[in-house]
C-alpha cells in the first residue's frame, strides 16, 4: 500500500533572502542562451522574459537587463492577426500577448507592437457567451478571460469587449466552495480564482464574490509546513503563495494566513547556491517559482527591501500607478 505525502518537514535552517544570487541566477538565466533549460523553455519564453524582468525590478535590478534585446524579440514576435507569440514564428496566443503587454508597460515601450492590433486580436477571441479562447483553435479558459481583461486594460482599451458577458462568464465558473475552476463546472483551483478574482477586481464587480467563504477555502490551502497548496490534498509550492497571496490581499483577507509559517516555508525554497526558487525545498530552480516566492515576500513583509507588487496584475505597483490604474480592492 502507498502512502500519500501531503506535506513537507521544514528543516531547523531557514535562510535569510538571498536577493543577489537570485538576481545573479535570474540575470544569466536570460544571457546562457545554450544551456539545456534555456532551450527547452522556448515555447514560453515571452512569459520567461516577463517572470524575470518582473523579479529583477522587485529587486531593484531591472538596469541590468538588455532592455534594447527584450523590445527587439517582442516586436518580432507580433503576427498580423495582431496577437503575440512565445518565440519568433509562433502562434500566437493570449497568454503571451498578456506577458508581453506587461513587459512593454514595464519598459514604457508600448510602440514597439501595433497596439490597434492587438485590440483587434483580443476583441476577436470572446465567444458568444463571454468567455474567450486562447488562440485561434478554440480552447476556452478563465485564464484567457483573465488575459484578455488584463491585457485590454493596460492598454486603456476595455471598451472593445463586451465586459459584462466577460463577467457573467466569471460568474458560472463560481462553485459552492465559494472558489472557482476553469469552466463552468470545473473543481475550484487557486490559480483560477487569482484570474477570476483579477479580472472582477479589473472590472470593478468584485462585491460579487462571497469573499468571507472564498477567503476561507483560500487560508485552508494552508498547511502544517506553512507552506500553501493550490486545491485540497496537494502537496505546497512556492506559486501558490502568489495565487492564494494576491487573491487574499485583493479580497482584504490577507491578515487570515500564518504569515511567519508561510515566510520560512518561502525561504526553504531558496537554492543557496545557485540563487533561485523552487516549488518545495531541494528541486530545481525555475525563474516562474523564483519570480512568485519573490511576489509572495513582497505582498507579506516590507522589510524584505522587495518594491510593493500590485495583486491584480503581478505587476510593480508603481508602474500601474504610472498607468494611472485602479483596480478595485475589498476592505
Ligand atoms: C497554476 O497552474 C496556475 C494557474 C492555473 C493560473 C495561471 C494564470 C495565468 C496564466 C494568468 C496570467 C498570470 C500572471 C501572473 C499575470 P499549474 O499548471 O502549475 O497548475 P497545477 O499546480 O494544478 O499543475
Ligand atoms: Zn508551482
Amino acid at each position: 500500500m502507498t502512502t500519500l505525502r501531503h506535506d513537507i518537514e521544514l528543516p531547523n535552517n531557514i535562510p535569510k533572502l538571498l536577493m543577489e544570487k537570485h538576481a545573479n541566477y535570474l540575470i544569466s538565466y536570460g544571457t546562457n542562451k545554450d544551456e539545456y533549460n534555456y532551450s527547452q523553455t522556448e515555447h514560453m519564453r515571452m512569459s520567461g522574459i516577463y517572470w524575470g524582468l518582473t523579479a529583477l525590478d522587485l529587486m531593484g535590478k531591472l538596469e541590468q537587463t538588455n532592455k534594447e534585446e527584450v523590445l527587439e524579440f517582442i516586436g518580432q514576435c507580433q503576427s498580423d492577426s495582431g496577437g503575440i507569440s512565445a518565440s519568433i514564428q509562433h502562434d500566437p496566443h493570449l497568454l503571451y500577448t498578456l506577458s508581453a503587454v506587461q513587459i512593454l508597460c514595464m519598459f514604457d515601450a508600448l510602440d514597439v507592437i501595433n497596439v490597434d492590433k492587438v485590440v483587434s486580436y483580443v476583441k476577436e477571441r470572446q465567444r458568444y457567451d463571454g468567455s474567450f479562447m486562447g488562440d485561434q483553435w478554440g480552447e476556452v479558459d478563465v485564464r484567457f478571460s483573465f488575459c484578455a481583461v488584463a491585457t485590454l486594460s493596460l492598454l486603456n482599451r476595455l471598451d472593445a469587449i463586451d465586459v459584462e458577458q466577460a463577467v457573467q462568464f466569471v460568474l458560472k465558473c463560481m462553485n459552492f466552495d465559494g472558489g472557482f475552476g476553469s469552466k463552468p463546472g470545473s473543481e475550484s483551483h487557486a490559480g483560477l480564482i487569482y484570474c477570476c478574482v483579477g479580472l472582477l477586481s479589473i472590472t470593478g464587480h468584485l462585491h460579487l464574490i462571497d469573499a468571507d467563504r472564498l477567503g476561507w477555502w483560500l487560508c485552508e490551502r494552508q498547511l502544517p509546513s506553512g507552506g500553501l497548496n493550490g486545491r485540497p490534498e496537494k502537496l505546497p509550492d512556492v506559486c501558490y503563495s502568489w495565487w492564494v497571496l494576491s487573491a487574499l490581499t485583493i479580497l482584504g483577507r490577507l491578515h487570515w494566513i500564518d504569515k511567519k509559517g508561510l515566510v520560512d516555508y518561502i525561504l526553504i525554497c531558496q537554492d543557496v547556491e545557485t540563487g533561485g526558487f523552487s516549488d518545495r525545498p531541494g528541486d530545481m530552480v525555475d525563474p516562474f517559482h523564483t519570480l512568485f516566492g519573490l511576489t509572495a515576500l513582497s505582498l507579506l513583509d516590507k522589510n524584505f527591501s522587495l518594491k510593493p507588487i500590485n495583486p491584480t496584475y503581478c505587476m510593480p505597483e508603481y508602474i500601474i500607478d504610472r498607468l494611472g490604474l485602479k483596480p478595485s480592492r475589498l476592505d
